[in-house]
């Protein structure tokens, strides 16, 4: 039987489908809309699709969502039991010197462009608990000014009274795997810390994410 949270999801992601609010829409990419269980009381909260994203149709599907997928597998997280969204739906996109299309940070424009849809989103599922993967999902959902750095980890309020915890994004880890080995290393851990966190207030509010 299909329930009314589907019906309501279907409606809002077919009205997504069409946006024309911001420029992104004229990228011929896919919309990505968010995905996983409609009953999840956890749901992630990311920055925007990647190329991977965009050529899939779904969310955290790249090399983002591997990182991604070993955080939750390692802090025991089932990632079917979680809805998986984005601050923008569309993938937003850069030219780099050889003109090829590469990932950039969303526009505040894009970001407020967008937020109707993860209203809608946060309306639907009702979770108990975000987490805002990033500094632009942080700041769309916790503080505009936000700073990853300096407040990851933290407990805050979302705008439905949510608990929200944000950490940083897959993307900063590989960059910096790359460009510093100790300093990644201790930021896989604080992302590890801020997961368990998570998983602790799961605990508290019984929510099952195992
Ligand atoms: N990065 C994001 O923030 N979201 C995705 O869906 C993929 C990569």
């Amino acid at each position: 039987m299909t329930d009314e949270r589907t019906i309501a999801m279907e409606r809002l992601r077919e009205q997504g489908l069409g946006c024309t609010r911001c420029d992104l829409h004229l990228s011929g990419t896919h919309v990505v809309w968010g995905e996983g269980d409609l009953h999840a009381q956890v749901m992630l909260i990311g920055q925007g699709p990647g190329e991977q994203e965009a050529k899939a149709g779904r969310p955290f599907v790249g090399p983002s969502g591997e990182v991604l997928n070993e955080w939750l597998a390692t802090t025991g997280i089932d990632r079917s039991k979680l809805w998986i969204s984005n601050t923008i739906k569309h993938w937003a996109t850069s030219l780099n010197e050889r003109g090829r299309r590469v990932n950039r940070t969303p526009k505040t424009s894009e970001v407020q462009a967008c937020r109707i849809w993860i209203e809608g989103e946060l309306t639907i599922v009702a979770p108990k608990i975000l987490v805002c993967i990033g500094a632009p999902s942080a700041q769309a959902i916790i503080d505009k000014k936000f700073k990853i750095t300096e407040s990851r980890g933290q407990w805050f309020k979302g705008p439905n009274d949510e608990d929200v915890i944000a950490t940083f994004h897959p993307s900063y880890l590989i960059r910096l795997r790359a460009a510093d080995v100790a300093a990644y290393d201790a930021a896989w851990a604080q992302v590890l810390d801020d997961f368990r966190a998570v998983a602790e207030r799961a605990g508290e509010l019984n929510i099952d994410l195992n």
